[in-house]
């Protein structure tokens, strides 16, 4: 029979080897053809497979409402910086990437997990929150530098409209905001913020569309694809930060003494 060789590499998602290129089996004429939007291709390339049209929507949603919130966070701070600095596209692109984690945008996947484990595990907010607290861990997912009780983010709002209307089930989510009413019970700025949305929302996707068996979801949630959806986002907005110093001719940036407590 045939033997064969080893390979180095192992790839499961695409394949570029017949007359047109293939995202999970699925050839890119079928896909110009059938209209896939760029939520499908997400669908193909993440998680190997179609998925129903208000997933497709809401993972486009999430990119739509992520993709940039002004000059001021971390993110587009960095990229500016260094766009200012003469770099180059992808440099000032990856400065701005490079802030994406726990405390900024890059909190949605721990934001899945620990309110996956403490919904599945039967906390009460009550209990939850506390236990975080006395682990030293603040909430992911809660807390905002500039929003409050008394002025919410938008993006949230819109994500659970849209998950109310289409989604079979929300209870992650309606858990989440649970935890969001207690800990607003604590401080005004412990809001349930965008990457709180979107984990809890994704958790309420994965179980309730039909189309993940536990052991897949467990996976996901394990790996941690949801952070993702965020640094594909922001990609956008940090791109036209880049483009916008440029096209504005700024110098380089230098930040001012006035603004730095010199100390010992
Ligand atoms: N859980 C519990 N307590 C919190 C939380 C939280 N998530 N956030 C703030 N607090 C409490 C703490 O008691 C904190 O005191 P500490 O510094 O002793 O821990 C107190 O509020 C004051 O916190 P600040 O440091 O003033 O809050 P700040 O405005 O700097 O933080 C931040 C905002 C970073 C978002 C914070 O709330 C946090 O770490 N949240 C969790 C991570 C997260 O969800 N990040 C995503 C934000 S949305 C986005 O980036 C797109
Ligand atoms: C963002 O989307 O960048 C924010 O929620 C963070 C911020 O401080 O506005």
């Amino acid at each position: 029979g045939k033997v064969r060789a080893p390979t180095h590499i192992i790839s499961t998602i695409s394949d570029d080897r017949g007359e047109e290129p293939c995202y999970a089996g699925v050839p890119m004429s079928s896909i110009v053809e059938r209209g896939f939007g760029v939520g499908d291709v997400i669908s193909l390339l993440w998680f190997k497979r179609s998925l129903p049209r208000y997933c497709t929507q809401f993972i486009e949603i999430c990119i739509m409402l992520c993709a940039d919130h002004g000059p001021c966070v971390s993110g587009a701070h960095n990229t500016i910086v260094t766009a200012r600095a003469g770099k180059d596209l992808v440099s000032s692109l990856v400065s701005g990437l490079l802030t994406i984690g726990p405390r900024f945008g890059g909190a949605i996947d721990d934001a899945a997990r620990y309110f996956k484990d403490a919904y599945d595990r039967g906390l009460s907010p009550y209990e939850f929150v506390e236990g975080m607290k006395k682990k030293g861990i603040r909430v992911p997912g809660i807390g905002h530098r500039i929003k409050r009780g008394d002025n919410r983010d938008k993006r949230v709002e819109l994500l659970q409209r849209f998950a109310h209307t289409h989604f079979p089930s929300v209870k992650y989510m309606e858990y989440a905001v649970q935890v969001e009413t207690y800990t607003l019970s604590k401080a005004n700025n412990l809001v349930l913020n965008v990457d709180g949305a979107i984990g809890s929302l994704f958790l309420d996707l994965l179980a309730g569309s039909g189309m993940f068996t536990q052991p897949e979801i467990d996976e996901i949630v394990e790996i941690g694809y949801l952070n993702g959806l965020f640094v594909l986002a922001r990609s956008i907005g940090l791109i036209g930060h880049t483009f916008d110093q440029k096209r504005l001719k700024q110098p380089l940036y230098r930040h001012p003494w006035e603004d730095v407590l010199y100390t010992k």
